[in-house]
């Protein structure tokens, strides 16, 4: 089963043109990690330099956000059609802080991802369970109906362009991290809610875990059978943190 490893860095608000360009040359100059995928969101003015640092690389860069919308009077909103005309390869929608801070209902999320898909861009699809619901037994229940309202809105036949990340809210940013079972749980559930479409998809489908990945935890994380990588918040704006998470990712995959 060869499902490449695949580790995502959403710098969210953070950065600017000499930080982006240390962590540009950090990652370009880095050896070791060219058996998984990389890739880093990157806040919107900075697109134009992570397209001039990183195109033609083998770290590709993304959006943390997109419009539903084509083009027209949507002030303030970035299109799947200006992400691919500057490089973009992937495009984060559906993260909990565009859930719970902007409002973006799981219908909304899909609708974004089908846009990201329309124009050849991967949508990482965020879906993740608050602590009330964990608490409640709700988790399964709660992964269950984001995806599905996902799917509902790009079809069973992109089901294989989409990779997903299981981020649970309570772990986001708070150095809680879900336990490798918990997360293994998840994903393995996420998976068989896929098998149950598609199994040629569900064995290709890459589910990506976020929530306080640090390099102490990233490869016990990484070295479950359903965890493909993993979607970095804070981490990823540190070059040595990021990096050894992605060699976390690199010793999981051969061990
Ligand atoms: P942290 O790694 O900072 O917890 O953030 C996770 C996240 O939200 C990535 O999208």
């Amino acid at each position: 089963m060869g499902r490449k490893k695949f580790v995502v860095g959403n710098w969210k608000m953070n950065g600017s043109i000499e930080e982006n360009q240390s962590l540009f040359d950090g990652l370009l100059s880095a050896k070791g990690i060219e058996s998984v995928d990389i890739a880093v969101c990157v806040p919107s003015p900075y697109f134009f330099q992570a397209r001039g640092a990183l195109s033609g690389t083998a770290i590709s860069w993304g959006a943390q956000n997109v419009s539903e919308q084509d083009s027209g009077a949507y002030t303030g909103e970035i299109s799947a059609k200006m992400l691919v005309d500057l490089g973009a390869e992937i495009g984060l929608v559906g993260h909990s802080e565009r859930r719970s801070m902007f409002g973006e209902s799981s219908g909304l999320v899909g609708k974004k991802a089908m846009k990201l898909i329309e124009f050849g861009i991967s949508p990482v699809v965020c879906v993740g369970e608050t602590l009330e619901h964990r608490k409640s037994k709700k988790t399964l229940e709660v992964m269950s109906s984001q995806l599905k309202a996902v799917i509902d809105q790009i079809g069973l036949e992109n089901l294989g362009n989409i990779v997903l990340a299981y981020e649970p809210v309570w772990a986001i940013g708070t150095g809680l991290t879900a336990s490798p079972e918990q997360a293994q749980e998840v994903h393995s559930h996420l998976r068989q809610q896929v098998r149950l479409l598609d199994v040629e998809a569900s064995r290709e489908l890459r589910i990506l875990y976020g929530g306080s990945v640090k390099p102490d935890n990233a490869e016990a994380l990484f070295g479950q059978e359903d965890v493909d990588g993993g979607l970095i918040g804070g981490a990823s704006l540190n070059l040595i943190d990021f990096l050894t998470i992605c060699r976390a990712a690199v010793n999981a995959t051969t061990h």
